[in-house]
């Protein structure tokens, strides 16, 4: 079973608590928050208020935090204090990305880092034992909508051997593109953890929807 995880970047933000509501009585595992800054990413989203927005009618929902932010450390605990339950910082924002990872880890929420499309794995040669969580962008973070970049498959598959040579238990989360349709594909690649914004929140029976990204 994999762990699902709707992206509420696709949600009416005019009737957020209600379409955070609606997709967790459907199943949905993990709430996923995409946090942009219009600096690292060309798209401006939310900041610790509507996540402690969304904590708020979350109830006990495991808040996944993912920040497409450039210098994540300097508000990794006002997402904490917001109620994140994961943060997830870029790779590719964090010229010292060990201490971004410590930064987070001392905010007793589990750790996450992204990877873009175009960034190779190996980045995280050093810092792989540390992780909760690993995500693969499967689109050039910043926007919902976008289809998938094939690329990201062998990547996967990589990273999933790497994980199990050491016999960690680090989860693999892939995000962007992921629809009923294709979910299959990153699962047997080895991911874990499928985010969908507008394969959950644009299908015409959510329920169904997240039941088959669960399956996957
Ligand atoms: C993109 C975000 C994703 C986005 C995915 O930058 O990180 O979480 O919401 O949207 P879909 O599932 O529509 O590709
Ligand atoms: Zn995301």
């Amino acid at each position: 079973m994999a762990v699902v995880a709707p992206s509420i970047l696709s949600a009416d933000f005019g009737n957020l608590a209600r379409d955070v509501a609606d997709v967790l009585d459907k199943g949905a595992d993990w709430i996923h928050v995409d946090v942009m800054d219009g600096h690292f990413v060309p798209n401006l989203t939310i900041g610790p208020p509507v996540v402690a927005a969304v904590r708020r009618h979350a109830m006990d929902a495991f808040l996944d935090v993912h920040l497409m932010i450039e210098r994540p450390d300097a508000s990794v605990q006002a997402y904490r204090d917001a109620g994140a339950s994961q943060i997830t910082v870029h790779a590719e924002a964090c010229v010292h990305l060990h201490r971004s990872i410590q930064a987070v880890q001392a905010t007793g929420a589990k750790v996450g880092v992204a990877l873009n499309p175009h960034t190779h794995e190996s980045v995280l040669e050093y810092v792989l034992d540390e992780l909760d969580l690993v995500l693969i962008m499967s689109v050039n973070p910043g926007f919902g909508g976008q289809s998938l970049i094939e690329s990201i498959f062998p990547k996967i598959e990589r990273l999933r051997r790497k994980i199990d040579q050491r016999g960690l238990r680090t989860l693999i989360e892939v995000d962007g593109g992921v629809k009923v349709d294709n979910a299959d594909r990153f699962t047997s690649a080895g991911a874990h953890v499928l985010v969908s914004g507008s394969g959950i929140y644009g299908a015409p029976d959510r329920a169904a929807a997240i039941q088959v990204l669960k399956s996957a």
